[in-house]
């Protein structure tokens, strides 16, 4: 598929399917698209009084123009109220006109919907996002793709002429963000700590990153203990992923990514029971996946800033070498911590993945992690929980996550909290209270990042899967993280 944009003007736009933005209680038609309206013989005005169509936020119709018409099909996208027009607006409204010209067998798209604060290349941006990511179809592993219909070639983005920039942009976030949904997407049988490792390996020889894999001998002699403690029960070998970007010259800033990388979480031997989710615990990876993701298209991007790509993988797993309840670990800053839930692991393998990141002169360490099913009680599926002790931080991943349209609420580090992880015999327990887990689950990363300046955790646990077609997501892997992480990255902050 190729995504243009154009100055070819609405009316002498020709091909399959012209895909229109109208607003709320826009009453009559007027302008150009009352000049379409007349050369389209009055269809626009009965396909939106015959479907009672008002221009609500998400809202969507589709009519065939006459047989001689240089279109075949209009569509109209509901873009809600002028004052409320958001970005992410605009991003869902190209995916829904891309996924109806999709259902239309639309080879051709044409796309005219109005630029966001004046601003055409942020426009331009959004709408080549929504249009890939919510096209894009994961047939990896169908023996037959389902869907034979065609496919939509070209996309022409109306208005926005000389914007090429801003698409080559999007394309290069949505390649990661797509990475980032494979890996998530696939079972735990395909992608693995080994095939982690290649995935970083491809991504730093393709884009010039320096890459470092520490066996698991290495993480022993660093002392890892908490990540191996995890590690222990499966039969594959543990990976600790280290990709580094760097610009030329001296970077404006060093900043640092860290992933929760389990390729399978079964619990171990406080196994998940029934209703758990067990069977999808293949996306227990998401924070590392967004992670390689933003990597990819950093790798891609070249800005002046430093960044480190962390992840500490493995699967959480059981067999007779498997921890024990109760066991006690020490994480590589010296730090022993009683197990009295081998389920809560994420936390451990991000205990030696934050102190081996905290060492390396960083001004800020942002970790993504599908940490606790609380956060997901706490706030649905579609939010991301963001705990920082760090209030400019914290604002910059807001301000990020608001431009991507990617959801994230900061919940409160409750210090009194902590002592629900204390421990009788070590220095901490893993688990605390079920109330506020994700607060504590929070408070015992921080525990691990002592020299850094900043450092924020976002629980990904809801958003980084969907149930359901939501906007540019489809069911399945999401790809979240990616552009909020990208985005933070590219802030002059
Ligand atoms: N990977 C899970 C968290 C999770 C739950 C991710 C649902 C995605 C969807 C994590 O390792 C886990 O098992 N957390 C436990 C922590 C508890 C034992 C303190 C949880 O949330 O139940
Ligand atoms: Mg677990
Ligand atoms: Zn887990």
């Amino acid at each position: 598929m190729e995504i243009r944009a154009t100055h070819t003007p609405l009316l002498e736009w020709t091909g399959d399917s012209l895909a229109i933005g109208l607003f709320e209680d826009s009453g009559e038609l007027s302008g150009d698209l009352a000049t379409l309206d007349e050369k389209f013989a009055g269809s626009i005005k009965e396909l939106i009084a015959e479907e009672e169509f008002k221009g609500k936020q998400g809202s969507s119709i589709v009519t065939r123009v006459g047989t001689n018409s240089p279109v075949r099909k209009v569509i109209l996208v509901g873009l809600g109220k002028p004052e409320d027009l958001k970005l992410d607006t605009l991003r869902r409204a190209a995916a829904a006109v891309a996924r109806l010209a999709k259902k239309q067998k639309s080879k051709t798209l044409g796309i005219s919907l109005p630029i966001w604060n004046n601003d055409a290349a942020k426009t331009a941006l959004a709408l080549a996002e929504g249009v890939q990511l919510a096209l894009y179809e994961d047939n990896r592993f169908k023996s037959e793709p389902e869907d034979k219909g065609p496919l939509v070639e070209q996309v022409d983005l109306l208005g926005l002429g000389g914007q090429e920039a801003a698409i080559t942009h999007a394309n290069q976030i949505c390649s990661g963000v797509i990475l980032a949904r494979q890996l998530v997407a696939a079972p735990a049988n395909s992608v693995t700590p080994i095939t982690m490792a290649q995935t970083a390996a491809e991504i730093a020889s393709e884009y010039g990153l320096q890459l470092e894999i520490l066996e698991q001998q290495d993480c022993e002699k660093l002392g890892m203990g908490a990540f191996l403690g995890v590690a222990q029960a499966s039969e594959l070998p543990p990976k600790f992923i280290h990709l580094t970007y760097k610009p030329q010259g001296t970077p404006k800033r060093k900043l640092a990514i860290v992933g929760k990388g389990l390729t399978f979480d079964s619990g171990g031997l406080n196994i998940k029971g029934a209703g758990s989710g067990i069977e999808n615990m293949k996306m227990d990876m998401g924070g590392a996946a967004a992670t390689l993701g933003a990597a990819k298209v950093i790798g891609q991007l070249k800005p002046d800033v430093e960044v480190h790509f962390i992840s500490a993988v493995t699967e959480n797993m059981i067999s007779g070498r498997a921890m024990h309840p109760g066991d006690i670990l020490k994480a590589s800053n010296g730090k022993t911590i009683e197990v009295n839930n081998t389920d809560a692991e994420g936390r451990l393998t991000l205990a030696d993945a934050l102190v081996f990141t905290d060492k390396l002169g960083v001004e800020a360490i942002v970790d993504l992690a599908t940490l606790t099913g609380a956060c997901v009680i706490a706030l649905g599926d579609e939010i991301a929980g963001l705990f920082s002790p760090d209030d400019a931080l914290a604002s910059q991943l807001e301000k990020a996550g608001e431009a991507a349209g990617e959801k994230i609420w900061r919940l409160p580090m409750e210090e009194k909290y902590f002592e629900g992880l204390k421990s009788g015999i070590a220095d901490m327990k893993n688990t605390g209270p079920r109330a506020g887990g994700s607060i504590t689950a929070a408070l015992f990363l921080k525990q691990f990042v002592k020299d850094t300046p900043a450092w924020a955790h976002l629980d990904v646990a809801g958003p980084v899967w969907a149930d359901k077609e939501n906007g540019y997501n489809s069911p399945g892997a999401t790809g979240f993280g990616v552009r909020t992480l990208v985005n933070w990255v590219l802030s002059d902050a």
